[in-house]
């Protein structure tokens, strides 16, 4: 089938790249010529592992096109998928349709036969009864939901083998033609789950509302178990063994960030708001993973006995998650300004190179390994769990006197650090001091 992506962002090319790699033709459109001239190239513009080959295998085999043009995109194609940015509008919780409406109002006018259109792009309840509007005169188009639930580091892998594919529609032959789409993954075993078009909005919204829940529950019961003795993975465990829990994430870490829970989280209460319904649980969960990067700071005084100055504190990694160069709202972002602020030495390394929000931070250093990051550290902390960082050597690492370890994402344990005589700190375990 022949199909266009309007950005080529996360979503957008991904889900292109994937979709060209099942067979369908597809132009992937980008109103920043940068971008595609560097796509055209065979070069990704965001950091994914495996896309760089999957985008030039495809474009190779005359599968997968780019370009900057809307109107050459939308005319190749009979459906046109939506994937532009739904950013939370400046100091408010509420999403910014501003790009998604400009898409739409630029296809209406320049398709010259029926399409369907449907939104990638996570958007609020009632999104496809607006754009419903945009396309009145042109009777012939059908306005589809089909959010998508990729991971940022591992989105090709969730391309192919979803746990389900949701499509929002009020009309049968959209449902057939979405299932002819997504047919080789269907065939493969996902599941194909149909409903109406503001049930898939808000699944999208209400499943990352749920994940965060879930993380921001470990995290609560994490500090609980610092205080009564109590190993974090053993509650995980034993929780997650239940069928009806499931173990998936219930990993305790340093508050969860990336550019999607912490938007969708605060998307879906504005949401509710609006309709005067209170969503005190999700609200609740937006006010618990902030309140940890606090109490994690706290921690920090803590071990330094309050006081940070002239402190050298080692970030070791500082994405939101592994695999992965974005930053929106990681951890790291909340950290090392306060710690800077503080005049404290802040020493990075992160796999993905240096970061342009802590360029202009005096006392703030980028190094482009472990080893040189760590010299002389009073603190080490273990934000992001790249896959480098899970057996270091830390006695070898740091010829030099004593050290703190502060390990926000469990990768060691007391056991370990006590033989090297290293003072270790973590997430949801006893405290030994
Ligand atoms: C998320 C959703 O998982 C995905 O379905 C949706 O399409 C986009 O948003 P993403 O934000 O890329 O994906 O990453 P994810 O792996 O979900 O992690 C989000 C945050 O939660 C990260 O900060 C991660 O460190 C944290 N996390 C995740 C935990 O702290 N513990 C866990 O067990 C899992």
């Amino acid at each position: 089938m022949k199909i266009c992506m309007i950005g080529t962002g996360y979503v957008g090319l991904v889900s292109g790249t994937c979709f060209a790699d099942i067979g369908h033709t597809v132009h992937c459109v980008d109103n920043n010529k940068f971008k595609i001239e560097k796509l055209i190239s065979g070069e990704s513009p965001i950091y994914e592992p495996g896309l760089d080959e999957l985008i030039r295998e495809n474009s190779r085999a005359r599968r997968l096109f780019f370009t900057s043009s809307l109107s050459e995109g939308v005319n190749k194609s009979d459906i046109i998928f939506i994937c532009v940015g739904t950013p939370r509008k400046s100091n408010s919780s509420s999403v910014d349709l501003t790009f998604v409406l400009k898409a739409a109002k630029q296809i209406a006018k320049t398709a010259k036969s029926k399409k369907i259109i449907v939104t990638k792009s996570t958007v609020p309840v009632g999104t496809g009864d607006l754009l419903d509007k945009i396309f009145k005169n042109k009777k012939k188009f059908t306005i589809i939901s089909n959010p998508e639930f990729l991971r940022e580091g591992e989105a090709i892998r969730d391309f192919r083998f979803p746990d389900r594919i949701i499509v929002g529609s009020n009309s049968t032959n959209s449902f057939n033609i979405m299932k002819n789409l997504y047919l080789p993954l269907i065939n493969k075993g996902a599941k194909f789950f149909k409903t109406n078009r503001r049930g898939a909005e808000l699944i999208k919204y209400a499943s990352n509302a749920f994940l965060a829940t879930k993380i921001t529950f470990i995290n609560e019961i994490a500090n609980l178990c610092e205080k009564t003795g109590i190993n974090i993975e053993d509650i995980s465990l034993g929780m997650g063994s239940d069928a009806r829990i499931g173990s998936r994430f219930l990993r305790a870490g340093p508050a969860y960030g990336g550019s999607c829970f912490p938007k969708d989280t605060k998307g879906l209460v504005s949401i509710a708001d609006k309709v005067k319904i209170n969503l005190s649980i999700v609200k609740s969960v937006i006010k618990s993973n902030y309140n940890r990067k606090i109490l994690l700071l706290k921690r920090i005084n803590k071990i330094f006995g309050k006081n940070v100055k002239n402190k050298k504190i080692v970030f070791l990694g500082v994405t939101f998650k592994p695999n992965t160069d974005d930053m929106r709202d990681a951890v790291s972002l909340y950290m090392i300004p306060y710690l800077h602020k503080r005049k404290a030495i802040i020493n990075y390394y992160d796999p993905t190179g240096e970061k342009k929000e802590f360029k202009n931070l005096k006392n703030c250093y980028f190094y482009s390994n472990t080893k040189d990051a760590c010299k002389n550290a009073d603190l080490i902390i273990l934000h992001t769990e790249w896959d480098e960082f899970k057996s270091l050597d830390f006695k070898k690492l740091l010829k030099k006197k004593k050290f703190t370890l502060y390990d926000l994402r469990n990768l060691y344990n007391h056991e370990q650090m006590k033989k090297k005589k290293v003072r270790y700190f973590s997430i949801g375990r006893p405290i030994i001091n």
